[in-house]
């Protein structure tokens, strides 16, 4: 019997999720259905009790239902707690299994796809929402040689910082600082983890910040060299990434979750690929 999954969001029309997930169900030979739900606003409960009622097995979960699948959850992974939001839901009965795969897949882009360890590297990440959370214990697991997120609002970045010292087992240091504080300071791999790029905009980094031989990624997919890339590139970065190996790998992590079998990436990532330019 084909098994029923669904990505869930509002809007919904632009989700790479279906596509994604046919093609990992079609490489490994696994009998699925993926779809789409327009989830309307106030109404995500009835939306997934209706596609629980019909059979469904598990959801994807986008913008701007992240926090309200948290809250429709019986059971929430470490990864999910951390993030304070969920993007992957397990049907079972009456429990609902949720996780949060974004952080995971962002590091095994980086360190597997891209083939640039994090270990003893000196990593700052852009931002102190949502994205910068759930990656937080992802990125400390690799043993970076150090962890700098910085923020517009400082005191989120102080936050979270402590956060990460509250649940690492390492010993790496942390620190939350605003951006003037970054004067004088160099990174191997820098994260633009802020909304910034959605429109547009440039989050005040100074171009010094990038070593020589760094990777600058930037977690937003498809939108071309965004401001952030710009000012890498001119400040002679020659790796460059946009997050469309995150989509694919956290998508990948959820196939895993679902059906107990890891999909190969390369495929998908090479389709949905944007040139940077
Ligand atoms: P997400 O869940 O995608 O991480 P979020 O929780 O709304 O989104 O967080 C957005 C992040 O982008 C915040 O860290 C925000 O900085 P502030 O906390 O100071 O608001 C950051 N951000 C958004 N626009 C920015 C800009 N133009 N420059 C710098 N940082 C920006």
């Amino acid at each position: 019997m084909t098994d029923r999954y669904a990505v869930i969001g509002n809007p919904i029309e632009q989700s790479k999720s279906p596509f994604i997930h046919m093609a990992f169900a079609q490489v490994t030979g696994q009998d699925i259905d993926y779809g789409k739900v327009l989830g309307p606003l106030g109404g995500f409960a009835q939306a997934v009790d209706a596609f629980r009622a019909a059979g469904g097995r598990g959801m994807n979960v986008t913008a701007p239902f992240k926090l309200d699948a948290f809250a429709y959850a019986t059971d929430l992974a470490p990864s999910a707690q951390m993030a304070g939001a969920v993007n992957a839901m397990k049907f079972e009965g009456e429990r609902v299994y949720a996780e949060n795969f974004d952080g995971v897949g962002l590091v095994r882009d980086v360190v597997h796809n891209l083939a640039c360890p994090l270990k003893g590297k000196r990593v700052l990440v852009l931002g102190a929402g949502g994205a910068t959370r759930g990656a937080l214990l992802p990125f400390l697991a690799e043993q970076p040689a150090e962890l700098v997120v910085v923020n517009r609002t400082v005191a989120k970045a102080q936050e979270l910082a402590q956060l990460a010292h509250k649940h690492q087992t390492g010993q790496v240091p942390v620190q939350g600082l605003g951006y003037e504080q970054l004067q004088g300071k160099q990174f191997d791999v820098v994260f633009n983890a802020t909304s910034a790029s959605l429109t547009a905009e440039l989050p005040p980094l100074p171009a010094s910040v990038f070593a020589p031989g760094a990777l600058a990624y930037e977690l937003a997919y498809g939108k071309g060299l965004t401001p952030f890339l710009k000012l890498a590139q001119q400040a002679g970065v020659t790796h460059l990434a946009d997050g469309v190996g995150m989509l694919a790998e956290q998508a990948a992590e959820a196939f895993v979750w679902w059906r107990g079998v890891r999909p190969d990436t390369t495929s998908v990532i090479q389709q949905l690929t944007v040139p940077l330019v």
